[in-house]
């Protein structure tokens, strides 16, 4: 098993990102977690195609976008072409998450799909084997900042454990209140790629991505 961290960049001076980024990647992080937020799905609106084009040319990592955006399948070929490696859209968010899941696919970026923390995993069951990647929200999408809900962890753990049932490698993504603390226990859960944003972002983001890049070494 390999461990990401992936640097939410909500999270990063919006006045500084090319320098942000530049220290997370060469800190370690070789995933990159871009939140696009539609002010609908989630109460909030972040950025979108005209930013991550911009900072395609700093970094070289896995531009992971999380579409927090109601029928996101609207976009998938806007937000590949602004440069996306991996596009992970809300289960919640698609009335034909077949259909979403397919153009994903058809664009050539790694497919993703999103639970909220109240949505069970069993509503993946049809599709799972479909998917690259399933990212388990450890709290309520929409902001930074917020903490860890717990009983996220059994999801975690549940996912896993069907993953490996059905004989799927599916990376396991986590977002929202991930920090160094809390870190071995969402990874030995069965989570493989961690989103931080407030963790990682503020005084130091190379020292904090070092954090992160260091506990895997543990595993
Ligand atoms: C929340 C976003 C997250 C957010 C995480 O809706 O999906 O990616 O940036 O921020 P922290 O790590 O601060 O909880
Ligand atoms: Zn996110």
């Amino acid at each position: 098993m390999y461990y990401k961290v992936a640097p939410s960049v909500l999270a990063a001076d919006f006045a500084d990102l090319g320098n942000q980024l530049r220290a997370v990647s060469e800190a370690g992080a070789e995933w990159i977690h871009l939140d696009v937020m539609d002010g609908a799905f989630v109460p909030s609106i972040s950025f979108g195609m005209p930013v991550i084009k911009s900072i395609r040319r700093v970094t070289d990592g896995v531009f992971d976008v999380h579409m927090m955006v109601e029928e996101p399948g609207r976009y998938v070929e806007d937000i590949k072409n602004a440069g996306a490696d991996a596009i992970t859209v809300h289960a919640e968010a698609c009335r034909h998450l077949d259909r979403v899941v397919n153009q994903i696919r058809e664009a050539g970026c790694r497919v993703g799909v999103a639970l909220n923390p109240a949505t069970p995993i069993s509503v993946l069951d049809t599709i799972l084997d479909q998917l690259d990647m399933v990212l388990i929200m450890t709290v309520n999408p929409g902001f930074g900042g917020q903490k860890f809900i717990p009983y996220t962890l059994n999801k975690v753990k549940a996912l896993r454990a069907l993953c490996e049932d059905r004989g799927l490698k599916m990376d396991i993504q986590v977002d929202g209140g991930i920090n160094a603390a809390n870190l071995r226990e969402v990874l030995e859960a069965g989570a493989n790629i961690f989103v931080a944003g407030s963790a990682v972002f503020g005084t130091d983001p190379a020292a904090r991505t070092r954090e992160f890049t260091e506990i895997f070494k543990e595993y």
